[in-house]
C-alpha cells in the first residue's frame, strides 16, 4: 500500500476517533522510528507509554518468537506457566497479593472499581477519584475519570463516583461519606498534565483510608514499570497501596493488563465473579516477561532516574532561555513542560524537525522516553525542542 492509500483506506472504514499526524511508520527500534518514506523519527513517547524498553527490544522480541511458535491463546480454564511465572513477578516487584489478568488500562480500572464494589459489600460503593485524573474510556472507567470532556455525550454514566482536588487532602476527607468505598489515583497524573502528588498528600491519603476502612488503589497504568525511575511509583511515597493496575509498559508493545491487589483482600475475588477470554495469554504474557526481563538486565530505572533528571535539568535551562515555560515538573522519565500559550504549535514544529513528544491539556508538553533512552539521544531532542519554541516564540 502507498501513503496515499493508507490515508485513503482510513477514510473510507475506519472511525476517525483519533486525530492522527500524517505519517506512516514502518519500522521501530529503541527510541528511532522510521516512516514509509523512510524518514527517521527520535521518539520520546513511544507508544504513549507502552514501549518503556523502547521499540522492538530485543528480549520483547525473542520472547515472542520463542512463544508464538509453541502455543499463542489458551483460556483461563486452563493453567500456563507465563501467566504464573508473571504473576510471581509482579507481586514481587510490588507487594504480595493476587493478580488478575486482563488486556489494557480501561480493563485493569474496571475489575479495580469491581473489586471495590466487592469490598463494600453492597453497602458501599462509592469511590473519589481527582480532577484531572485518567483512567479509561470504558463506561466505569470513564466515570471514574475526573475530566468532563471525556464524559460528554456519553450520560447516563455508572454512578458512584466523586472527583475532588488532586493533591489536596482536605478535599478527599470531606467528601467521605457512609457510602464511600475507595480512593483511587494516579501517583502522577500523565494525561492531566504532568501532575506529580506530593509525598505529604500520598501518606495521608494512605492514612485517611486506614482510618476510614477505605481501599487506596492506585492507577499505575501509566506510571508503572519503571517510568518514573523505580518499577512502581508508589515505592516513591513510601507507603503500600490495597490494589495497584497497570497496562501500557507491562508488556513491552503488546496489549495486556493487570490489577494486583493485596492479600488482605485477595479473598473478594472468587470463581467466576470476573473474567476476559484474551487475559493473561501465553503469548503477551510471555512478551511481558521479556520486558520485565529487560528492564531489570540493561538497568533501566537506574537510567530513568539518570536521564530523568538529565531531562529536567536541561529543561530547567531552557527554561531561563525563552519567555514561553512556564514550569518544568515530573518524576524520573515522565516530564512535562507548561507551556504560557497553546503547546500545538511546538508540538507540530517538533514533529516536522524529527522528533515525536505528546502535548496534553492544550499547554502541557509531555516528554516520556523509553527507560534506555540515551545522553546523545536526549541532546539531539532537546536542539529540536529549543528550536521549535524559539520558532514558535518569534511567530
Ligand atoms: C493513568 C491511566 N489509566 C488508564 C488508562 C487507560 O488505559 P488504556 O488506554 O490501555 O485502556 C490510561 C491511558 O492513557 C492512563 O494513562
Amino acid at each position: 500500500m502507498t501513503k496515499k492509500e493508507v490515508f485513503e483506506s482510513y477514510d473510507q472504514f475506519i472511525f476517525p476517533t483519533y486525530s492522527r499526524l500524517p505519517v506512516v511508520f514502518v519500522k521501530g527500534k529503541g527510541s528511532v522510528l522510521t516512516d514509509i518514506d523512510g524518514k527517521k523519527y527520535l521518539d520520546l513517547f513511544p507508544g504513549w507509554g507502552v514501549s518503556n524498553v523502547g521499540h522492538c527490544h530485543p528480549k520483547v522480541m525473542a520472547a515472542v518468537r520463542d512463544q508464538i511458535s509453541k502455543l499463542i491463546h489458551i483460556p483461563n480454564n486452563f493453567f500456563g506457566i507465563n501467566q504464573a511465572r508473571l504473576a510471581r513477578e509482579l507481586v514481587r516487584a510490588a507487594f504480595p497479593g493476587k493478580v488478575f489478568f486482563c488486556n489494557s488500562g480501561a480493563e485493569a480500572n474496571e475489575a479495580a472499581i469491581k473489586f471495590s464494589r466487592l469490598f463494600g459489600k453492597g453497602e458501599r460503593f462509592e469511590i473519589i477519584t481527582t480532577l484531572n485524573s485518567f483512567h479509561g474510556r470504558t463506561m466505569g472507567a470513564l466515570s471514574a475519570t475526573g475530566q468532563g470532556k471525556y464524559q460528554k455525550g456519553f450520560a447516563p454514566l455508572p454512578a458512584g463516583f466523586v472527583a475532588v482536588l488532586f493533591n489536596d487532602i482536605e478535599a478527599i476527607r470531606s467528601a467521605i461519606n457512609d457510602r464511600t468505598v475507595a480512593v483511587m489515583i494516579e501517583p502522577v497524573q500523565g494525561e492531566g498534565g504532568i501532575n506529580v502528588a506530593t509525598p505529604q498528600y500520598m501518606k495521608a491519603v494512605r492514612a485517611l483510608c486506614d482510618e476510614k476502612g477505605l481501599l487506596l488503589i492506585l492507577d499505575e497504568v501509566q506510571t508503572g514499570f519503571g517510568r518514573t525511575g523505580r518499577m512502581f511509583a508508589f515505592e516513591h511515597y513510601d507507603i503500600e497501596p490495597d490494589v495497584i493496575t497497570m497496562a501500557k509498559g507491562l508488556g513491552g508493545g503488546l496489549p495486556i493488563g493487570a490489577m494486583l491487589a493485596a492479600d488482605k483482600h485477595a479473598h473478594l475475588l472468587q470463581p467466576g465473579m470476573h473474567g476476559t477470554t484474551f487475559g493473561g495469554s501465553p503469548l503477551v504474557t510471555k512478551a511481558a516477561l521479556g520486558a520485565m526481563e529487560a528492564i531489570a538486565k540493561d538497568k533501566m530505572l537506574k537510567n530513568a532516574r539518570v536521564m530523568g533528571a538529565y531531562l529536567t535539568e536541561k529543561l530547567n535551562g531552557l527554561k531561563s532561555r525563552t519567555s514561553i515555560i512556564k514550569e518544568v515538573r515530573g518524576l524520573g522519565l515522565m516530564v512535562g513542560v507548561e507551556l504560557l500559550i497553546d503547546g500545538k504549535s511546538v508540538f507540530e514544529e517538533c514533529f516536522r524537525n524529527g522528533l515525536i513528544i505528546n502535548c496534553t491539556q492544550g499547554k502541557v508538553l509531555r516528554i516520556m522516553p523509553a527507560l534506555n533512552i540515551t545522553r546523545k539521544q536526549i541532546d539531539k531532542a532537546l536542539n529540536i525542542l529549543e528550536k521549535a519554541i524559539l520558532t514558535v516564540e518569534k511567530s
